[in-house]
């Protein structure tokens, strides 16, 4: 059952053995239907159903025999007053878990904490382990949301996803909310089992018609069927709203009668979902509305709906992703860099924002490459909370077509030090706001399921979603063994499927970066169809400044302060000279910050052409072995989910080559430079 993902709650092995080991009864403390206490003791008799086959019964009150009580803590503190010691303290979401001898205890700090608990519980119980323990279990940060880029409408007929390779919308329809939002239930539980509190469901692109009364109530809709897991609903906002939809003559966001405007939509929605999380904004971006449309500042803009969600207890996502996508000119400018503009703007106003604003931080400065420097925007925000926002849906990075397991890079990115008054400032560190101190702070994924029954359009894509939520909760969980969780719930325990999954997940990252983009050059995918398949020629030349700047004789970004766009100089120091200097730059990142001739020698004693060669054979041999490795799990997996996968593994080894050979081959017309190795030329 591809919808269930990593929760099937398939048989585990000799799970007649374990019986004994198991509660026979579970407890709810003050459950009620629709909420997540309820849910998490149906979410235990399933488990354990479906695990080991064993039929527990829900009781109010403890029955005979070992039991599995769900509540939250306070909940079980005044049926336990003299318990109360013994606890542990969790913060906003956690839990709580001891086992001892089939009893079992989950609490959580609220609701939401306490069927995180639960899950918790069956997937430790999932992977075969059914010895006591206790757990205390709390985020590393507050804001764990996803966002969907899911289209109200798409020339008024159906529900697309922008940028989602897995179907159309599972909340939207012919400009509407969907009737059935059985998937969308789905989609929350899944969510909810990874620790996800908060999901966008409409593209950042909004459209404005999303705030009719009518789909309001819709939204509501898709907040019930959320809430029994947890998740809060939030939306995404179209700046122009008050004037594309409300029919002022203005959206000026310091204009009254538009702050009235907003006021009344906030008070609507609030009305209908009084545990609405908030909303996301994309503002003067690619041609999206927003503040600085009638010389406003960021922060007037992000402050308006702050002022607004305030009564209401909401939060507002406003995203660092600013940029004019017409005025950069390549040709004309050197110092031009769309790599600089989150900065240039964000710069000096730290201190303007509301408390409930959080400034949403792509984890690079570009746009989801294969490799992409932390965002320095990062270092720049002490006192306004940031969450970083990551990519799940796999945009430039093979779009569920190709293999690429994204924990390893997350995880790079993550511990990058920025070197903040050069004392230790590791990404995790300030988006788990322990480094500045702000209380808003976490993460954003965007990942753009559909209705596709593999939710991504690809089995093993899923381990990425599942990746993403673990990470945000705990960032110092590593990519293998997060990995290694996943496979067992999602495919059992067959030591040879595990081995298989991992080597290709493992090298799956790293292959790409090989038969894609090298050195910091970005992904080289076709920039205007799609961001898929290899074009390394429409990178320059345009007005979206993903720009290479290759010729004839050089190639890369020089993004020096002292001789190119300046962009290393928005770093802290430490990392700033790091950047400025050729020596010290990475080999990876070497073109994302330096123009150097073909024969520029890098750290390996390689030439930038012969990397570009080699690593383009390595990375695409890589993927060949790929479709091997998976055939010996022929037998060993269900047929459906085996065919699925190879399907997708056999055109990744093909589209590999394609890869390497139209990208080698570019490099070798401009540059007329030979692989020493007598592969790529004049055939
Ligand atoms: C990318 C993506 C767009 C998206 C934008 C954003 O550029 O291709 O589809 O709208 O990012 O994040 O806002």
């Amino acid at each position: 059952d591809g919808l269930a993902a990593w929760l099937r709650y398939a048989r585990v092995p000799s799970a007649s053995r374990h019986l004994g080991k198991l509660p026979s009864a579970v407890v709810t403390l003050n459950a009620t239907k629709g909420y997540p206490v309820h849910t998490a003791g149906q979410e235990l008799v399933d488990g354990i159903g479906g695990l080991f086959g064993k039929k527990l019964t829900v009781a109010k009150s403890k029955p005979k025999g070992t039991t599995a009580t769900v509540g939250t803590v306070s909940a079980y503190v005044d049926k336990n007053p003299s318990a109360a010691k013994g606890l542990p303290d969790l913060v906003e979401d956690g839990f709580y878990l001891k086992i001892s001898k089939g009893n079992v205890l989950i609490l959580g700090q609220n609701e939401r904490g306490a069927l995180y608990g639960a899950f918790h519980y069956l997937s430790v119980i999932a992977q075969g382990n059914v010895s006591d323990f206790t757990l205390t279990s709390n985020p590393d940060a507050p804001v764990r949301w996803v966002n969907q880029w899911d289209n109200m409408q798409d020339g008024g007929t159906h529900g697309s996803v922008e940028r989602g390779y897995g179907g159309d919308s599972i909340f939207f329809w012919d400009g509407h909310i969907r009737e059935d939002l059985t998937r969308a239930g789905q989609y929350a539980r899944l969510l909810a089992s990874i620790g996800i509190n908060a999901v966008v469901a409409n593209n950042v692109n909004a459209n404005a018609s999303i705030l009719t009364p009518e789909n309001m109530d819709g939204l509501a809709r898709i907040a019930d069927v959320f809430r029994p897991y947890g998740v809060q609903l939030g939306v995404s906002l179209n700046f122009a709203a008050p004037q594309l939809l409300g029919g002022l003559d203005t959206f000026d966001p310091l204009d009254k009668t538009v702050v009235n405007w907003w006021q009344g939509i906030a008070d609507n929605l609030y009305k209908r979902i009084p545990d609405m999380a908030g909303y996301l904004v994309k503002a003067n971006s690619e041609g999206q509305p927003g503040p600085m449309t009638y010389n406003r500042t960021l922060a007037d803009g992000a402050n308006l709906f702050a002022r607004t969600l305030r009564p209401h207890g909401g939060i507002i996502l406003f995203r660092a992703f600013v940029y004019d996508h017409r005025s950069l000119n390549q040709t004309l400018d050197w110092k031009a860099d769309r790599a600089n503009a989150a900065v240039n703007y964000f710069d000096g106003l730290d201190d303007k924002f509301e408390d409930n604003v959080v400034i949403q931080i792509k984890y690079g400065p570009i746009d989801f490459q294969v490799r992409e420097p932390v965002s320095p925007l990062f270092t720049h925000l002490r006192r306004t909370g940031a969450t970083v926002e990551l990519q799940i849906t796999q945009e430039y990075l093979g779009q569920q077509a190709h293999v690429v397991y994204l924990a390893p890079m997350w995880k790079e990115l993550l511990d990058f030090d920025l070197r903040v008054d050069s004392k230790p400032s590791t990404l995790k560190s300030i988006v788990s706001g322990k480094r500045f101190g702000q209380k808003l702070t976490g993460y954003a994924g965007v990942v753009n399921v559909g209705t596709n029954t593999t939710w991504l359009g690809s089995h093993l894509a899923m381990s990425n979603l599942y990746a993403y939520g673990k990470l945000a909760w705990d960032p110092e969980q590593t990519s293998t063994g997060i990995l290694k969780e996943w496979t067992t719930l999602t495919f059992g325990h067959d030591k040879l499927v595990h081995d298989v999954i991992t080597k290709i997940s493992m090298e799956s990252w790293p292959a790409y970066e090989d038969y894609s983009g090298n050195l910091g050059i970005q992904t080289l995918t076709d920039i205007l169809l799609g961001h898929y398949g290899p074009n390394p020629g429409s990178q320059d030349g345009n007005p979206w400044g993903q720009w290479t700047r290759a010729d004839d004789d050089t190639i890369g970004m020089d993004r020096t302060v002292w001789n190119g766009t300046g962009f290393a100089g928005q770093y802290p120091p430490e990392i700033a000279a790091m950047y400025e200097n050729i020596e010290t730059t990475p080999d990876n990142l070497l073109l994302w910050f330096h123009h150097v001739p073909y024969t520029q020698k890098l750290k390996s004693g390689k030439t930038v052409i012969q990397h570009f060669y080699d690593a383009h054979y390595k990375g695409s041999a890589t993927a060949q072995t790929f479709v091997t490795l998976w055939e010996k799990l022929k037998g060993r997996i269900d047929k459906e989910r085996y065919e699925h996968v190879l399907f997708r593994l056999i055109y990744q080894a093909g589209h590999s080559l394609v890869w390497r050979d139209s990208v080698n081959q570019f490099y070798f017309n401009k540059s007329g430079i030979p692989d020493e190795l007598g592969r790529v030329g004049n055939h």
